[in-house]
């Protein structure tokens, strides 16, 4: 299958779209939930990257977001069912979102294992929440979670066991 890694403020991206990436993120159990506006403020800023394939059609996505001066964090990493296991989300919108986040330090919290082997793979050390700067934890609540549905979230998926992980800039 070929596929091209694009970002999202490139293409015009509907907003039947965003919707849907908003309701997945409600709905996957591994993801964090994003709201309309936030992605759509997301994508406007450059920060949101699909996968498509030859017709165009989106595969799956992921998203950097900006935490605390040269901090940055990868999330929101998903592939449509259909579509997995043909190295779209390990194979290139992880190496992808690294890339583009070249010497910045990146955080990233992940559920699934296979995605934390990745990630190790790739350079990043698992951390506690405790190692990382304070004005960084700080401010992952007040980007990340600061609204009612993303906490009832947050401690929905926190119960499957977050592990947080860090690539320091080079
Ligand atoms: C996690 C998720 C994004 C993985 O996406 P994916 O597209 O299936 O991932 P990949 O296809 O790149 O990797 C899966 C396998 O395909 C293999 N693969 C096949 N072709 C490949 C290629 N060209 N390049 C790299 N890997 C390839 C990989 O080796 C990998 O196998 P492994 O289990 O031996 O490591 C997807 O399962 C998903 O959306 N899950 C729900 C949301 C979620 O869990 N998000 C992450 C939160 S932490």
């Amino acid at each position: 299958m070929k596929i091209r890694i694009v970002n999202a403020k490139s293409i015009n991206l509907n907003s039947g779209f965003i919707r849907k990436i908003s309701d997945t993120t409600l709905k996957d159990e591994n993801l964090s939930y994003r709201s309309v506006s936030l992605i759509k403020s997301s994508v406007q800023k450059g920060y949101f990257l699909l996968a498509l394939d030859k017709s165009g059609k989106i595969l799956g996505w992921i998203e950097k977001y900006k935490i605390w001066k040269d901090w940055w964090g990868l999330s929101t990493l998903y592939v449509f069912p259909e579509y997995r296991n043909f190295g779209v989300g390990r194979g290139l919108l992880i190496p992808m979102g690294i890339k583009d986040l070249r010497g910045k330090n990146i955080f990233a919290a992940a559920t699934n294992k296979q995605v934390q082997l990745v990630l190790e793979k790739l350079g990043f050390k698992q951390v506690k929440l405790t190692e990382l700067p304070f004005m960084v934890r700080i401010n992952l609540m007040l980007v990340r979670y600061l609204n009612i549905k993303g906490l009832i979230k947050l401690f929905k998926i926190r119960s499957k066991g977050f592990s947080y992980f860090v690539k320091s800039a080079q």
